[in-house]
């Protein structure tokens, strides 16, 4: 549906008309930024990283900066959890395991998702779709965004250990799971391949996740490797790597 763009009509109407179908959790105001950064940020060499993708929803924003600037892949890494890898907890929240090649990746065992967002927005997304690689693609591929935009089912480890030698990123977005272990060793991964000068974004920061706040706080505010650190908007958190 966004095969005929036009270079007068307002993106973040592109973006509004593109998302709204997709299930998720970034908010128009997030998405704008998102884009706004990845396609700002075309000096620089590098791809596009994005760890928590879910149905697509914010890779549509990353994928159209990357189809609008001609520059870039946008990697998506996620565990796109099926139906049957979602398990309850003595506590009635939830949790999901996923097998990759006879190994266990668990997500949410910290920070677990609390019964109510479960059941409003997550149990529904398997009544249209056998799984979210399903979504996902579909919403990809609706967007005509296939060529710009790759799916990668995995943590960010087994991402990090495929990749090809020399890979670098101009823009990555942490959205995976929120416990501060988890979004501290999204940050160290992330950091092997983000580019001096390069952007590294955080969901749900500074707002209702404390492990997210924690990680933000130690490993990018005070690491004194990241200048411009500003929450823009809600709840996205940006900063910028230093260039030495
Ligand atoms: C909040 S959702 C992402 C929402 C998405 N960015 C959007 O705009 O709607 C978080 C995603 O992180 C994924 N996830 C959680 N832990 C993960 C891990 N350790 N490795 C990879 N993906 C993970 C989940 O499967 C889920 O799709």
């Amino acid at each position: 549906m966004i095969r005929t763009i036009s270079q007068t009509l307002p993106v973040s109407a592109l973006i509004e008309q593109a998302t709204q179908d997709i299930p998720g959790w970034s908010p128009q105001d997030q998405l704008l930024s998102l884009f706004t950064l990845a396609f700002g940020s075309t000096h620089l060499e590098g791809d596009i990283l994005e760890l928590g993708s879910w149905c697509g929803r914010s890779a549509v924003a990353l994928g159209l900066a990357a189809k609008l600037s001609g520059k870039g892949t946008v990697h998506c890494v996620d565990l796109f959890p099926e139906k049957n890898d979602w398990y309850q907890n003595a506590d009635g929240t939830y949790s999901f395991a996923v097998t990759l090649d006879g190994r266990k990746y668990g997500a949410y065992g910290e920070q677990t998702v609390w019964a109510a967002p479960y059941l409003r927005d997550i149990a529904p997304v398997y009544e249209r779709y056998a799984g979210t690689l399903e979504a996902f693609n579909a919403a990809i591929s609706w967007c005509d965004l296939t060529d710009w935009v790759k799916p990668f089912k995995g943590d960010l480890h087994k991402f990090a250990s495929s990749a090809p030698p020399g890979m670098s990123v101009r823009l990555a977005f942490i959205d995976g799971d929120h416990s501060y272990s988890a979004v501290a060793g999204d940050i160290r991964l992330t950091e092997q391949f983000l580019r001096p000068g390069g952007w590294i974004c955080f969901d749900d920061a500074f707002s209702s996740y404390d492990g997210v706040n924690e990680a933000i706080q130690k490993h990018i505010i005070e690491s004194g490797r990241y200048q411009c650190c500003q929450q823009i908007t809600r709840k996205l958190f940006v900063a910028q790597r230093r260039v030495s």
